[in-house]
């Protein structure tokens, strides 16, 4: 038997302990549901979030919620983590304006932030939904804050309706005849209606001054190419729409995906070649059964598939409301589906919910509860 030199032996074991140090991952117990202390022992308050990875640290953006309101009196919170457990406060990385002009206002409605970066311009994107103070949710609009810091200062750019008069790649012009044939007005939620939502009936009215823009999330794909995803049409219908290189502002490139089915709090990944895309129906702060949709490109066929979630609260997404999907870097086949519990009524103490996804043997993503588990084991 031919030995296997030591040095040889050596260096592999070497190499085994370097990685198992480098894995930054434990068996501390992730429990969905309950209050998770950030280091200065405070119950994180990063709602409606995602998670940025940059330079082996990941970054949870989110909306801070106050004790009575849910509206923005102080901004986008950053947390950071080298284990997805242990959360470091860093601070409000976007912060409300004093400024009772601005769009940002104390008082806006400010939901859902999501931050990318971008490789070309070294710089970091926040997208998140506004909605203008006293206006309840009737502005529907992007907005935009730029930093050159990933934990901040964000510089507000902007807001507004997305891709005004710019057409969707996927309407056609039978869907525009049809809708321009339409007497109007139809009655809501009948199936005439629905027929004529479903054809672009919302997208017309919108199309002069942009889409509307509420829940939503981003995706950066491999090639560096970065999309907005968003319930426009009044909730009615998601929009796909492509950043522009620099991802300050829309490429003008957007399909409509699921029209009239009324789909909200989008969250998405890429796995093996196809996109997945989590939503959850329109029942505001109150929850419901998650739906999920397929594609093999970004621009579509999007398919529905049933609920993902399995077992008892499936029906509800076991009191929560999706918010971003964490592919964990390092761990092959680790994506972590998240979501919120919302508390309107004391909306500093809403909870999250992060469990792992599991995928049968075709490939389709299914999610089950888990009381606790960890990093590490999965
Ligand atoms: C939910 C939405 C939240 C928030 C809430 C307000 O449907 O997902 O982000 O906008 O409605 O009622």
């Amino acid at each position: 038997m031919r030995l296997i030199p030591k040095t040889i032996l050596l260096a592999f074991a070497g190499l085994l302990c370097a990685l198992q140090a480098c894995s930054p991952y434990t068996d501390a117990p992730i429990r969905s549901g309950e209050i998770w202390p950030d280091d200065r022992g405070e119950h994180i308050n990063a709602h409606g979030g995602g998670i940025l990875v940059h330079d082996g640290t990941f970054y949870w953006f989110g909306e801070h919620k106050g004790e009575r309101s849910s509206s923005a009196f102080v901004g986008v919170t950053c947390y950071s983590s080298k284990d997805l457990v242990n959360w470091k406060y860093e601070g409000v990385a976007l912060s409300v304006s004093d400024d009772p002009e601005s769009d940002i206002t104390r008082g806006c409605t400010l939901e859902r932030p999501k931050v990318i970066y971008n490789k070309k311009t070294g710089k970091f994107v926040m997208w998140f939904h506004l909605e203008l103070r006293g206006r309840g949710y009737s502005a529907a609009r992007a907005a935009v804050a730029v930093s050159d810091n990933v934990t901040g200062p964000y510089t507000y750019i902007g807001s507004g309706r997305v891709n005004p008069g710019i057409p969707a790649e996927n309407v056609t012009d039978e869907d525009l005849a049809y809708v321009d044939a339409l007497e109007q007005p139809l009655k809501s939620w009948t199936p005439e209606w629905l027929e004529a939502i479903n054809r672009g009936m919302y997208y017309k009215r919108d199309f002069e001054g942009g889409q509307m823009s509420r829940d939503m999330t981003l995706y950066v794909d491999d090639d560096g190419k970065a999309y907005h995803i968003y319930a426009a049409e009044e909730n009615l219908t998601l929009n796909i729409a492509e950043l522009s290189d620099d991802y300050l502002s829309h490429s003008g490139r957007y399909i409509r995906v699921a029209p009239a089915g009324h789909n909200e709090a989008p969250a998405i990944f890429k796995r093996n070649g196809t996109y997945w895309m989590i939503t959850s129906g329109c029942t505001g702060w109150d929850p419901n059964a998650a739906r999920m949709f397929s594609a093999p490109s970004i621009w579509g066929p999007w398919t529905q598939h049933p609920n993902p979630c399995r077992g008892e609260k499936s029906e509800i997404t076991y009191g929560g409301q999706s918010t971003f999907i964490l592919p964990v870097p390092g761990k092959k086949d680790l994506y972590i589906f998240m979501a919120d519990i919302w508390r309107p009524r004391h909306p500093i103490d809403a909870r999250y919910i992060w469990l792992p996804i599991r995928f049968e043997e075709d490939g389709t993503p299914y999610i089950e509860w888990l009381d606790e588990w960890n990093i590490k084991d999965n």
